[in-house]
């Protein structure tokens, strides 16, 4: 099964049509148990759109008379007597009297099939049985018995056999999931040495749950721990040359793979060349994501200057100690690391904040523009 794409978001397979397929067996067949010695004819009734093909599927399998029916629901509006500010649309046969097993796609909330439950008694169904291919037991709050779960499934946003997103994907035979990594956020940080990229992105990763990836950062760590990297990159560093695309480019692919699980990223440092930039949106395009905005921090070399040697007192970066290192970084700055701005602005993601000012005014325009 393959990832697939669906308007504008990457769905990964989750359910594989013959874990489903053995899932109706196992519904249906209970099904047929209880109703082995029912005296009557109870009616299928299909809860368009979404369960169309579990509804074909499950009566396929069933194997005492029945009727076939299908129902909508309305959406929220007006007031009936049931208190319910929803209608049953196209039900085509009577119900008074009958015993109808409803038969739903999918119960997250159980809002939409207690109001169907209810409606259906209103209207006199003498037995109302509910059958659902799948359940979020994680969000289900009602109290009404679910008298037929096919699945059980974590709460996450799925498609395929009859459920959709935006109307597509239903034609799907296996049930995909929302790739995480698609739906999560991807920032750069951006500006020259000493405009703020560190301590802002520290902020933003605290407001806004992300996980801040700092390619200085985790260089500096490679040579503390004096890896054969570490080597390599502090001769660069230490004279404010950059290291070698590939290396850095390996890093961020070990960090986007070593975390699944996060909201999202904010890249500090990187890109700094537009062969890195083009690497990046590569490696997200893969993963069906792409850089959701390029924060740039602009501020002039003099504060650079400044601030690099403000700091140079409280940390210990060897980069930060001579005032020709700092001249050199700001140069590859100017020659390298600039041209990624016309890169991203041709892809309208670029926003620029005036990157004077306190940490505190920066910051909150940085958060304006998320
Ligand atoms: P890296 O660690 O990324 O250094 P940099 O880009 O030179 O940036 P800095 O970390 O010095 O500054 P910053 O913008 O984070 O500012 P900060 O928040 O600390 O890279 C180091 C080296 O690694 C590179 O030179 C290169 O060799 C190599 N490297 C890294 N990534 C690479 C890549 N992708 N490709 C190739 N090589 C790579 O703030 C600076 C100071 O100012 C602090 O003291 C702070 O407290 C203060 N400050 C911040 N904001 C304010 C404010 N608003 N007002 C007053 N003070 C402030
Ligand atoms: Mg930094």
């Amino acid at each position: 099964m393959e990832r697939i794409f669906l308007k504008d978001k990457y769905f990964v397979p989750y359910i594989p049509y013959e874990r489903i397929e053995k899932a109706i067996d196992e519904v249906a067949e209970r099904i047929n148990h209880d109703f082995r010695h029912f005296n009557g004819v109870p009616i299928v009734l299909c809860v368009l759109n979404g369960s169309i093909l579990f509804t074909g599927e499950l009566m396929k399998r069933l194997n005492f008379p029945c009727e076939f029916s299908s129902v909508r629901l309305s959406s929220y509006e007006g007031t009936l007597s049931t208190g319910i500010t929803r209608k049953v649309l196209g039900l085509t046969s009577s119900i008074k009297g009958r015993t109808i097993i409803v038969v739903e796609d999918i119960v997250d909330t159980g809002k939409t099939i207690t109001d169907l439950y209810a409606l259906l008694r209103d209207a006199g169904a003498e037995e109302v049985k509910i059958c659902t291919m799948l359940l979020k037991p994680d969000v289900y709050k009602k109290d009404l018995k679910l008298d037929y779960v096919a699945m059980e499934i974590e709460n996450r946003f799925i498609v395929g056999f009859g459920l959709d997103y935006d109307q597509l994907g239903r034609n799907s035979k296996d049930i995909y999931i929302l790739d995480k990594q698609a739906s999560m956020k991807h920032y750069l940080i951006f500006g020259p040495p000493g405009a703020g990229k560190g301590t802002q992105a520290a902020l933003l990763v605290e407001r806004f749950g992300l996980r801040h990836v700092s390619t200085g950062d985790l260089l500096r760590r490679e040579i503390a721990a004096g890896t054969p990297l570490g080597l390599q990159a502090k001769t660069l560093i230490d004279k404010g040359e950059l290291v070698p695309d590939s290396v850095v480019e390996g890093m961020i692919a070990s960090e986007l793979e070593a975390n699944p699980d996060v909201k999202g990223f904010i890249f500090d440092g990187f890109p700094r060349t537009t062969a890195q930039a083009e690497h990046l949106d590569a490696l997200l395009a893969e993963r069906g994501a792409r850089i959701d905005a390029v924060l740039s921090l602009a501020i002039p070399d003099e504060t650079v200057y400044e601030r690099i040697r403000h700091r140079a007192e409280v940390e210990n970066r060897v980069d930060d100690t001579k005032p020709e290192i700092i001249r050199n970084r700001i140069d590859n700055y100017h020659a390298k690391t600039e041209p990624v701005i016309a890169y991203y602005k041709g892809k309208g993601v670029y926003k620029e904040v005036d990157g004077l000012g306190t940490i505190d005014e920066v910051f909150n325009k940085l958060c304006a523009l998320m």
